[in-house]
């Protein structure tokens, strides 16, 4: 099959790169390559946004601007797409209306975090999203601004970000789809050797092919698990096979009762579909990591992991989801709980790669809940996450699914807590304080830096408590910063 080098855009210009070192990130490509540093290097672990850039890319007919961390980025990953730098957006001598706005309101009081603070709100002016308080802040929770000179910045932000935004990319944004459409085309790109490659196939076919051939190539979705594996751990990884091309993995389909994703569904593009299913589900996913590590990571590589604090897999198993794996042509479907077998060991055979999710809505009388505890507010892993379906009849719960992450080494029902609360009364206290007392039963919790044993299992029962009381109709809103009525008025 005929392959291709990678290939992008870069002002105005298609580079064409035959070879570079698949761990290669795109931060190093900037910096030592290309010699742009205006981009900065901060944290190198996608927390500090100075290293933010953006990726215009066509997804689903349309031109969007995605901030990345360049950081954890590898330089594979920019294929098919225009890579717009700090450097790019001032046009003959005058700056970007972010920029000025970043000037006027000053804004900018150092040359490390200015560059990534600037490329977020330049994303957030062609989001096309109504610009508030709220947006702004949610568009720069993944840039730290280490003086702490937030109050300029949200102004600039409110004045700069309203409405569309007149700059040279929006004049040519018709001529941009035309050229990002085709390179969205369907060949195959694979740069190096069979020892040392970077390859991005188009057909799940390739892919199942590739991972045959090269059994223990890493697989890469948006790389914010795999990127820190370079740039913390050192690991020299030599063969790597993004998924980011793979059409078939790119579905997102709402059927009757439930929901599709396909493993490479970016966390942006699932957040307003699962949002859709509950309130919940929404700022769930507006506290996962930042709109940086959102427009990368993926559905597929927060369940691949196999992480015991990721936020999606606990949720997901008490919805009930099902997970499709895919091997060479052949798909194997098994219920979402099932996938975790003991700490990072799941069931994926030789060969298997996960290639969608099967999410259930829900249906009339059934209510969920899903509250995620982390030091931070935002761009923080949890500490611990309950999630919780339940089925009403009557005022007694005839069906129930409890999940928790960070509460063991995988993510887990809670099947004695199950037990106690079905068939019970909803509104009674008794059986609320009766499935937190039966939580012991199920878990022995985590004890690690983030945070103690003693402490998850408290608050694991106190979410528990919460959750129920919520669903009873106890007004316990006033204990959560973004109040659920809110949300539930907006989806109406
Ligand atoms: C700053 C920061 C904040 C974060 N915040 C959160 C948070 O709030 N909540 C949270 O849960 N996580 C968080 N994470 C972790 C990470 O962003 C998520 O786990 C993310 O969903 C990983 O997806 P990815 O596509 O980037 O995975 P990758 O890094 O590409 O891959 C992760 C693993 O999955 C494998 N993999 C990927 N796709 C597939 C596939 N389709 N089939 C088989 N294997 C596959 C890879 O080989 C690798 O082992 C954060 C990370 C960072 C750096
Ligand atoms: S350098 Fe801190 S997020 Fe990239
Ligand atoms: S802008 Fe860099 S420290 Fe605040």
């Amino acid at each position: 099959m005929a392959m291709r080098p990678l290939r992008f855009l870069r002002r105005g210009r298609l580079v064409e790169i035959e070879s570079f070192h698949p761990r290669m990130t795109l931060l190093e490509w900037l910096r030592l390559e290309e010699r742009s540093t205006g981009t900065k290097e901060g944290c190198a672990e996608g927390d500090c946004g100075a290293c933010t850039v953006v990726l215009a890319r066509l997804r689903r007919g349309q031109v969007v601007y995605q901030p990345v961390n360049a950081c954890i980025l590898l330089l594979g990953q920019v294929d098919g797409a225009e890579v717009i730098t700090v450097e790019d957006l001032a046009e003959g001598g005058n700056l970007h209306p972010v920029q000025a706005a970043m000037v006027g309101h000053h804004g900018s009081q150092c040359g490390f975090c200015t560059p990534g603070i600037v490329m977020s709100l330049f994303a957030l002016s062609h989001s096309g999203k109504a610009v508030d308080r709220g947006s702004v802040t949610q568009a720069l929770a993944g840039n730290l601004c280490r003086c702490t000179g937030y109050r300029p910045i949200v102004e600039a932000a409110l004045n700069a970000c309203q409405g569309p935004v007149e700059d040279r990319f929006t004049a040519t944004m018709q001529a941009s789809a035309q050229v990002l459409g085709a390179l969205d085309d369907d060949t195959n790109m694979f740069s190096g050797t069979d020892a040392v490659f970077f390859a991005a196939p188009r057909s799940e076919a390739f892919l199942a092919a590739l991972i045959e051939r090269y059994p223990a190539a890493t697989l890469l979705g948006g790389g914010t698990d795999v990127g820190l594996w370079i740039t913390k751990d050192l690991r020299d990884l030599t063969q790597i096979i993004w998924l980011g091309r793979v059409n078939s993995l790119q579905q997102i389909e709402v059927q009757q009762d439930r929901l599709l994703l396909g493993a490479g569904v970016t966390l942006a593009e699932a957040l307003p579909c699962l949002a859709a299913i509950d309130p919940d589900l929404e700022t769930l996913m507006q506290r996962f990591g930042s709109t940086q590590i959102r427009s990368s990571g993926t559905v597929g590589g927060n369940i691949a992991n196999g992480s015991p604090i990721g936020d999606l897999a606990p949720a997901l198993i008490a919805l009930g989801a099902v997970l499709e794996l895919g091997r060479s042509g052949q798909t194997r479907a098994i219920p979402l709980q099932d996938f975790f077998l003991a700490y990072r060991r799941q069931d994926r055979r030789p060969g298997e790669y996960v290639r969608a999710l099967h999410i259930p809505l829900l249906s009339q009388g059934t209510h969920f809940r899903a509250l995620k505890i982390s030091k931070r507010y935002e761009e923080d892993i949890s500490s611990v996450l309950a999630a919780l379906r339940v089925t009403l009849l009557d005022g007694h719960i005839v069906d129930v699914r409890i999940a928790y992450g960070g509460m063991a080494g995988t993510p887990r029902r809670a099947t004695h807590a199950e037990q106690v609360l079905l068939g019970q009364p909803i509104a009674s206290a008794t059986t609320w304080k009766n499935a937190g007392e039966a939580l012991p039963e199920d878990f022995v919790p985590l004890d690690d830096h983030r945070a103690s044993a003693k402490y998850r299992m408290q608050v694991a029962r106190a979410t528990l408590i919460k959750a129920l009381a919520e669903i009873a109709g106890l007004p316990t809103e006033n204990t959560r910063i973004h109040p659920r009525r809110e949300r539930e008025a907006a989806h109406g």
